[in-house]
């Protein structure tokens, strides 16, 4: 399976894919990491592991469709069969849902449909859920909304802060990610068009 990542910022889940496939427990390749702030500490982690890295800055786009196009070009020049959003922290629009038709895929830390969009993790503790966790589901135009393919869940405790939540989130992320990928590479996650 030829994987794009598209990622803006630590790249721990990045880190996840490409040391499983590296020990040989994803039968994928990662043809190209697009990160779109250049401080993203993700592209170092890729360049290290001589995967190709593409800066592409929303920041030089006037339009939200006009960055995915550009993002688009790039993806199929790498030859992309699928793409995997690892914190990509943009909205995507529908010249990329159109590009890669239930092609892309999406980590998210909370068990949606409960807490889309970037304050997911404030908002469970503001909730004092009492379980949270993390989802990977297909990507469609809505923010964090599409056919769920794997969560994993994780207690919430009184004493939890933004951070040790997310650090016992991203323990799950880590595994479910790579699970989904492997699902992928077995064809066993058939999304149906909705
Ligand atoms: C993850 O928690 C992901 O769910 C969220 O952004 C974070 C990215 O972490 N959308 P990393 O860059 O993979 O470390």
């Amino acid at each position: 399976l030829k994987l794009g990542i598209m990622a803006s910022g630590t790249g721990s889940n990045f880190v996840a894919i490409a040391d499983a496939i590296a020990q040989h427990h994803l039968a994928a390749h990662i043809q190209v990491v697009i990160y779109n702030n250049p401080d993203a500490p993700v592209a170092q982690r890729a360049q290290e592991r001589q995967i190709p890295t593409h800066l592409i800055n929303h920041r030089h786009f006037s339009t939200r469709e006009v960055f995915d196009q550009q993002i688009v070009d790039r993806l199929r020049e790498a030859d992309v069969d699928w793409v995997v959003m690892v914190g990509w922290m943009r909205r995507v629009t529908q010249v990329l849902i159109d590009a890669f038709p239930d092609r892309m895929i999406n980590i998210h830390p909370s068990l949606l449909p409960s807490f889309p969009g970037i304050r997911a993790i404030e908002q469970a503790l503001e909730h004092q859920v009492k379980i949270s966790g993390c989802t990977v589901h297909i990507v469609r135009l809505e923010v964090d909304s599409g056919p769920i393919l794997i969560q994993a869940a994780v207690p919430v405790y009184p004493e939890d802060t933004p951070a040790s939540l997310h650090r016992r989130i991203q323990i799950q992320e880590h595994r479910i990610i790579v699970q989904a990928i492997a699902q992928l590479i077995q064809n066993r996650l058939t999304p149906c068009r909705q």
